[in-house]
């Protein structure tokens, strides 16, 4: 059941400390562009609707915003003004309306719904998010009442210094009664030095018409938000250590977590061993009793049950690994399949190629899967030996059983349970290797 709640992400703003070219709420986390976890987060509190602002021309921004709805900020006039250009998407929304910052993507969802109860809780115009960050810098400061309840928030651009001295800072994310905040948003002014029509001046608003905010303050990390690459590093940082800790939570042993690195999708079962240095992209399934061993990197890879990867392995988008296979050091496997219980243990590329049951393909071995402009399939079959350094060129079909010797470069088909030589027969000259030491050594005398 959907809840009588609407939820504005503010997505609008130019981010230009973040020196880019790309919005800034595309910048990712986890692998996944910021915008997008907070709209996950806000698809978790079941509201009636989503309304993401936008800037005109945010086309990529909007595309992702989808399936919801987009409101256009036609010029970027601060915060007050954001929400105002989504109030028309919201027309007879009753209940709540959550205010999520697009650039503030940690934030946690319990702390939302405990700011939705609080409003309710203490009959308020407004709920507000705070917080106690290590530098308040930049952040809007809070004045409260004696009662606790919020008097006023001064940013930091128009505070004195002795108001920049208050420690407790706003987390830009609030909840107002859906009833009262259109009549409330139009009494903002850009009476500031900023000429801005400021959000953060509703509190003051409400005030006038004897309506309270109250606050709620969190942990600072989760809604620190992200202006500049620093805060993106850092809020990178958090991200890993609460993926970290989920995945030891739910039964991942990691040998040394600060150097595991997840995406915001990956998936691993209770009792898989991830080695130190190991990175995952997105698009990662691992299944219980497997082992990821030391500095692989893996992205767009299904690995099954009880399969060896690494040291030193890459798999890349389209894999599908069978249970009990093992992948081992430096062997890079891309869009292909690989069957129950087959081996590629060293020094190997397999791209493109469905690979059966128990086949071995060795040291050395690849598959030549590109000719300079398309790519082609290698398919090899059950319980099939490819031996060392040989090269499969795509598209290419070995059957079950066969064997390739070791050095061979195949271009034709082979057929089952067949061998298959093709390399240049060794030949060899007795003493000839003396024959030409001495010749040399005589000629440098
Ligand atoms: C804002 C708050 C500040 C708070 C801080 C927390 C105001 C005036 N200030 O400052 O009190 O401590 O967040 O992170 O609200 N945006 C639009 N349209 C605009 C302007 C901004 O959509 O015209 C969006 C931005 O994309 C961003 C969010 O609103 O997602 C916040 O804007 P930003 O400029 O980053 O505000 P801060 O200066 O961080
Ligand atoms: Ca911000």
């Amino acid at each position: 059941m959907k809840n009588d709640l609407s939820i504005i992400i503010l997505a609008a703003g130019k981010g230009t400390r973040m020196k880019s070219a790309k919005p800034k709420v595309l910048h990712e986390i986890g692998g996944l562009p910021v915008l997008l976890h907070v709209i996950k987060t806000a698809e978790k509190l079941k509201p009636q609707k989503i309304v993401v602002v936008a800037a005109p021309g945010m086309d990529d921004v909007a595309a992702i915003a989808k399936p919801h709805a987009v409101a256009i900020q036609k010029t970027q006039k601060g915060t007050g003004d954001a929400v105002k250009a989504a109030l028309p998407a919201l027309k007879g929304a009753k209940g709540d309306v959550l205010v999520l910052y697009g650039d503030v993507p940690l934030v946690r969802v319990e702390d939302l719904k405990a700011l939705l109860k609080l409003r309710a809780d203490k009959n308020a115009g407004i709920a507000l998010v705070t917080m106690t960050p290590n530098s308040p810098g930049p952040y809007g400061r809070i004045v409260l009442n004696n009662d606790g309840t919020l008097k006023q928030i001064v940013e930091a651009k128009d505070g004195t210094a002795e108001q920049k001295k208050i420690t407790l800072c706003n987390s830009g994310i609030m909840c107002v009664d859906a009833s009262k905040i259109s009549a409330w948003v139009e009494k903002i002014k850009d009476s500031n030095k900023q000429k801005e029509f400021y959000l953060t001046d509703l509190p003051a608003v409400a005030a006038a018409e004897n309506q309270k905010t109250v606050v709620l303050e969190v942990d600072p990390q989760s809604v620190g938000g992200i202006n500049d690459r620093l805060d993106l590093a850092l809020n990178e940082t958090l991200f890993q250590r609460r993926k970290r800790m989920e995945m030891l939570e739910s039964g991942v042993t990691l040998f040394d977590p600060e150097t595991i690195y997840f995406a915001w999708d990956t998936q691993i079962a209770a009792d898989v061993v991830i080695e130190p240095n190991v990175i995952f992209g997105e698009g990662v399934s691992i299944g219980s009793g497997s082992k990821i061993r030391a500095f692989s990197h893996i992205e767009g890879a299904e690995i099954a049950e009880n399969v060896s990867i690494g040291p030193f392995a890459r798999l890349r988008p389209g894999t599908v690994i069978e249970d009990e296979v093992r992948i081992g050091n430096f062997v890079e496997v891309k869009k292909s399949s690989i069957g129950k219980g087959a081996k590629i243990n060293h020094l190997a590329y397999v791209g493109d190629t469905q690979m059966g049951d128990e086949t071995n393909f060795s040291a050395g071995a690849i598959t030549v899967n590109y000719d300079g402009f398309d790519k082609h399939k290698t398919v090899i079959g059950k319980n099939v030996m490819i031996g060392s350094n040989v090269n499969l060129v795509a598209p290419v079909k070995i059957d079950d059983g066969a064997i390739v010797a070791a050095g061979s470069t195949i271009t034709d088909n082979v057929q089952a349970n067949s061998l298959s030589i093709a390399r240049e027969r060794q030949t060899d000259r007795k003493n000839w290797a003396n024959e030409f030491r001495k010749k040399k050594k005589g000629k440098k005398k």
